[in-house]
This record gives structure tokens, sequence and C-alpha cells, in this order.
């Protein structure tokens, strides 16, 4: 048997295709991780490499210090997780302050987890805290009509719930709490990870402005099904109200700089306007 046998690998691997299948994830946006069973990590022991190395993760997040984490790597594309899994995902282990990881099999030639992993932990550690210990899925995803919708609508939970909520009649039922909604924010980062760990307290999706949907969910089924009611909700508001508005907001030219800067790209000035 081999490790991508076991069911929650299966799981993982199905969700990241199907992801990639609905146009969620070009290139390489988007990331994926799972919490572990206690069960699931004894299954998948024999498979670690238990001599692998600590490293720091930039913060510390005690409350899932020992736990197991698979999760997909950064700047891998999710086209490529069922064909090559070991080189495109991962699964770690969290030491016991929570402060640093180690990858026990796959991320293959020195991949990294993805670069939103400390935003990943910070978010199952509230979600767990406020919801319980059953939620193991966090699941970042660029869906384009829910991206659409944060250039045409105010930035404001009430708002984009209660227009999601109109567009199918089971999606206040899906997520009976609503969505939160997040301003523009330099991805990868403390900042995003802190300001979605507190959303994450009262709502399982979160809408990153002009960025995706970042969600947390009890199973790979819930959370995908999660995304996926609110993409299609964001699809049929956005047929509807086709398409004669003005941008409220935008990616601003000073975003634009920080973008350069923080991944080392040069911008043309004349974009910079
Ligand atoms: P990673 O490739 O590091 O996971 O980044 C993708 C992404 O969507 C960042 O928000
Ligand atoms: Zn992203």
């Amino acid at each position: 048997m081999q490790i991508t046998e076991l069911d929650f690998m299966e799981g993982f691997i199905r969700m990241a295709t199907d992801g990639c299948n609905k146009g969620w994830h070009e290139r390489n946006g988007g990331n994926l991780t799972y919490r572990l069973k206690k069960s699931e990590s004894e299954q998948a022991r024999r498979f670690f490499n238990e001599a692998a190395p600590w490293t720091l993760l930039g913060a510390e997040v005690p409350e899932l210090g020992g736990e197991y984490f698979l999760v997909t790597g950064s700047g891998k594309f999710f086209r490529n997780i069922e064909r090559c899994p070991a080189g495109n995902i991962g699964l770690c282990e969290l030491d016991e302050s929570g402060g640093s990881y180690r990858v026990l099999w796959g991320l293959d030639n020195n991949a990294k987890p993805t670069s939103e992993f400390l935003s990943h932990l910070m978010n199952h550690a509230a979600k767990i805290k406020a919801k319980g210990a059953h939620y193991r899925v966090i699941y970042h995803c660029h869906p384009s009509n829910i991206i659409a919708m944060t250039f045409l609508l105010p930035l404001n939970e009430k708002v984009f719930t209660r227009e999601l909520w109109e567009m199918i009649t089971e999606c206040s039922i899906v997520f009976p709490d609503g969505v939160g909604v997040m301003a523009w924010e330099l991805c990868g980062g403390l900042e995003i990870a802190e300001k979605s760990a507190v959303l994450m307290k009262n709502y399982d999706v979160i809408v990153w402005a002009h960025h995706g949907i970042f969600c947390a969910g009890e199973d790979f089924d819930l959370t995908f099904g999660l995304a996926d009611t609110v993409e299609k909700a964001a699809e049929i508001w956005l047929k509807i109200t086709s398409a004669n508005k003005k941008k409220l907001q935008t990616i601003t030219t000073n975003n634009f700089i920080e973008l350069a800067e923080a991944f080392g790209v040069s911008l043309p000035e004349k974009f910079l306007e």
C-alpha cells in the first residue's frame, strides 16, 4: 500500500483536482490544508521520514502543537497534484510549541508548504476554538465570480451576505453565519492571517477582496461544497447584474508597488500612473 491510498490522502487529492477542474486554481493559485485525526497520523507513520529537520514558522500557534497537517506546496500547481502527489503536497508535523514544523513526507526536492501556511494554521486554531475540533480543513481558491463581485459591491459583510443568500434558496442554509469580507491585503503575510483569524471566529467563509475565497469546514466535502455554493451564487449575481456598474474599489497603484516590492518583480511605470 502507498501513502496516497489512505482515505484522507485520496480525499485531499480529489478535492484539489476538483477545484482545479472548476477553474479556481490558475497556475499556483490557492492552497489547501487538512489537520489529521490521530488514527490517520498513525496509519501514515510508517511512511514518515523521522529524521526530517525542523523549520521555524515565524510565529507560534501553540493550540496546534503536536498536530499533523497535509498541505499543498508553495508555488505548486494544483493541476499537478494528482499526477505527482509527493512533489506537490506534503505531510507536516508541528512541534509541541506550535512554532516549528517539519516535512515528514512529500514536498520533494526541498519544496515548501504554501506561503499561506501560517494563515491556515492560525485559522485552524481560530475555528477549533470557535466551533470545535471537528473542523479539519482550510481551503483557499481563486473563483472568478466572487472575485468579480468584490469590484462592484461595498466590502461589507451584510451586503455580501444578503446578495449571496438571495441568489439560491439553499444559500442561507449552507452558510447561515453569512460571509466575512476583507479589504485587499498583501497575500502570504502575517496581517492577512491575523485579520482572517478574527473573522474565522464568526464565519466559515471569508471573501478576500480582489483575491478569492478562504474557508473552513469539517471535511473535504463540506469545505468544497461551501466554496462551490458561494461561487455559484456569485455567478448568478453577476449574470443578473451584468454589468453596467462602476468599480467601487480596486487594487490601487500603491498596492501594486507593495506587491512588486514583496515579490521582487518590476512593473512598468506606464501601468502605475
Ligand atoms: P502558494 O503557491 O504559496 O500556496 O500561494 C498561492 C496563493 O494563492 C496565495 O494566496
Ligand atoms: Zn491566493
